[in-house]
């Protein structure tokens, strides 16, 4: 074990230095501070939940106990649950540390737009969750790169103020950074929400945790943040996608192999043919590295993966597509190839969460012809899909007691601006490739 200490150090010294050599960080805010606090052993603790197929919740926790049941009980009066599941668990150890027991417990069918009332393995406080609407409108919180510093707290105080369905992470949650006990601490740190709405998460680098010849990557993450990827057909925890009413999302992995021979790419070509835009309208994509980026940070980072799937993606009409990465803001105009184009998907880059390696301010000058809105600000971001053709999308700063609305738009959907009926052809061109 002495041998892998070194070269843990080494590893984590090269990242620092290629992260760091970039561009200036300003005014990070410390990394907040947990208490330890010891839990009888069954005690549920960092609870979150996650849809997991058509009207079914997956409830993940943890617990310090081995031998702690993964049952969840269900109702929607509080304190009365007329249902019961069982569920499975499963723990790591990385180095010298060990998980606590990670259960996983899928609840369903259930009610649409309903709260309902649930207790962890017959343990500890009562949580209450409400499931999205079945139908249009509906709204979502995203913020991407959140960390675990004061500036993660206030965007989470924002997020909380609003009134949102479903989370969308676009990657980088806990800065946990090789460190597994902040994996445990971010869990805590994001209960209050996490365990009320479904968070849907999609994987960052810093989820990555490699080690040459000792680690393969994303070994805590795919362990505690399990998502729906069995249930949408995909082989895999890094890329997936599911429906909220009428919209169908689609997390890509920027780290996972995605050229043109890529079980990623096949898996996406496959989802992308079983959509049906009667039925959800609206397709969104989110992912970590943000294609289209005037920061000077991360620059061409996303390159070869908009190289490899941006004509797929433009053919199946995708409407918007949100990346992480860059600490800071940017919206595009629709857009494909590079050049503004009517009918290419919208893009946002929202990694402006709060983490400790702060703010992304220095960009490209002349702004590039695509890009509308660009700033180094923290905050998050709300999207409200109000019917099949228009959904208003607004920007939040963190500034700092109140959000404040700094960019909004509304959007019309590739559907009903007659962009889908002329990409119908290439379409099928490229899905019947083999
Ligand atoms: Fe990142």
């Amino acid at each position: 074990m002495e041998g892998k200490i070194p070269t843990l150090v080494l590893v984590l010294c090269i990242f620092s230095a290629a992260v760091a050599a970039d561009y200036v960080r300003p005014q990070p805010r410390k990394t907040l501070d947990f208490p330890w606090d010891r839990k009888p052993s069954s005690y549920p603790q960092q609870v979150h939940i996650s849809l997991a197929g058509d009207r079914h919740m997956r409830i993940s926790w943890v617990t310090d106990g081995k031998s702690s049941p993964s049952y969840v009980e269900y109702g929607t009066s509080p304190g009365r649950y007329d249902s019961t599941a069982q569920g499975e668990s499963t723990s790591y150890s990385y180095l010298f540390y060990s998980s606590g027991k990670i259960h996983h417990t899928v609840i369903g069918p259930l009610e649409s737009n309903t709260v309902y009332f649930y207790r962890c393995g017959g343990e500890g406080p009562e949580f209450q969750l409400k499931t999205p609407p079945a139908e249009l409108p509906v709204a979502f919180a995203i913020a991407g790169d959140l960390g675990q510093t004061g500036w993660t707290k206030s965007t989470l105080d924002h997020i909380d103020q609003c009134k949102y369905d479903v989370h969308l992470l676009p990657g980088d949650l806990s800065y946990a950074d090789y460190i597994q006990h902040r994996w445990d601490t971010f869990g805590e740190l994001v209960q209050p929400l996490a365990s009320a709405r479904p968070w849907m998460v999609t994987q960052g680098n810093h989820e990555m945790e490699s080690i040459p010849l000792i680690k393969d990557g994303f070994q805590s993450y795919n362990a505690r943040w399990k998502m729906p990827y069995e249930e949408s057909g995909s082989s895999s925890n890094l890329f997936y996608s599911f429906e909220v009413a009428d919209i169908h999302l689609i997390m890509l992995g920027s780290y996972t192999d995605y050229d043109e021979d890529s079980e990623q790419y096949n898996w996406l070509k496959a989802d992308l043919s079983k959509v049906d835009r009667s039925k959800t309208p609206w397709l969104i994509v989110l992912s970590h590295v943000p294609w289209y980026n005037s920061n000077y940070a991360h620059q061409g980072e996303g390159d070869g993966m908009m190289q490899a799937m941006e004509p797929l993606l433009y053919a199946a009409g995708v409407d918007m597509v949100f990346a992480g990465h860059v600490h800071a803001y940017e919206r595009s105009k629709r857009v494909n190839g590079g050049k503004p184009d009517p009918c290419g998907a919208l893009h946002i880059t929202i990694g402006d969460g709060g983490n400790r390696e702060g703010l992304a301010h220095r960009y490209k000058d002349p702004q590039p012809e695509w890009s509308v809105f660009r700033e180094a600000s923290f905050g998050h971001g709300e999207l409200k899909v109000v019917n099949s053709s228009h959904a208003f999308w607004s920007w939040h700063r963190n500034d700092d007691d109140e959000p404040v609305r700094s960019d909004q738009l509304w959007i019309t959907s590739l559907k009903s601006s007659g962009c889908l009926a002329e990409k119908k052809h290439s379409l099928r061109k490229i899905l019947m490739a083999p």
